[in-house]
């Protein structure tokens, strides 16, 4: 294989190998979510279909990933959180990770729920230019499958952040993010791309995945 083809091959493998650890943390930390307001506001019937529209989405997401795994017949390589935008953004605003997080105390605390509503919007909207980004990225244009996920995300994207933005406002909360979320998710960003994402394409000892996370919850442990 040619310098420029192992290159291709790595970097859509590293980039592949980071958004399915960041899909399926994405849904599975929504049904924890889901559980803490279906809890809270019963009452809020449309709010509660959008973030299961939402929830399914990433799922989606993650699934489409996966099967671009399987047909390239290899496992994604291993990664952990410090891979994942949304762990370090909790991490950041909450002092705590993903798993510790109280989601019960949250929704019942209006000032906590108004902060986790606007971490998982200023993700999303990092997602939604990320895609614009990588869809003119060669690489990924050179693989039709890919090319294919990326247009169904950059579909998916501006209603997985709309609802929460729209419940904030409907109980005037803020729904812009403050100068320190701005900043919090601009390093994290920055940091993923310059430092971890070289990090997994350079070492080539990086296990794969020895199970699908979503058949073995501890795959990513
Ligand atoms: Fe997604
Ligand atoms: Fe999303």
């Amino acid at each position: 294989m040619g310098l420029h083809a192992a290159f291709r091959k790595r970097f859509l493998d590293v980039l592949a190998s980071i958004y399915i650890y960041n899909e399926h943390r994405g849904y599975t930390s929504l049904d924890r979510v889901l559980d803490a307001v279906r809890a809270r506001c019963p009452e809020d019937a449309a709010f509660i279909a959008a973030v299961e529209k939402h929830r399914a989405d990433e799922e989606k997401h993650y699934r489409m990933f996966k099967r671009w795994f399987e047909l390239r017949g290899e496992m994604p390589l291993k990664v952990d959180r410090t891979c994942g935008h949304i762990d370090h953004f909790i991490e950041s605003v909450f002092g705590c990770t993903i798993e510790d997080l109280d989601t019960g105390a949250i929704v019942a605390d209006p000032d906590a729920f108004e902060k986790l509503c606007r971490v998982i919007m200023v993700t999303e909207q990092r997602g939604m230019a990320q895609v614009e980004v990588l869809l003119t990225n060669p690489h990924i244009r050179s693989d039709k499958a890919m090319t294919r996920i990326f247009e169904i995300v950059e579909k998916d994207e501006p209603s997985h952040w709309q609802p929460y933005d729209a419940w904030l406002r409907a109980h005037g909360r803020r729904p812009n993010a403050t100068w320190r979320e701005r900043w919090t998710d601009y390093w994290i960003h920055k940091s993923l791309m310059l430092a971890k994402l070289p990090a997994v394409f350079l070492n080539r000892r990086n296990p794969r995945l020895t199970a699908w996370p979503d058949e073995d919850a501890t795959v990513y442990a």
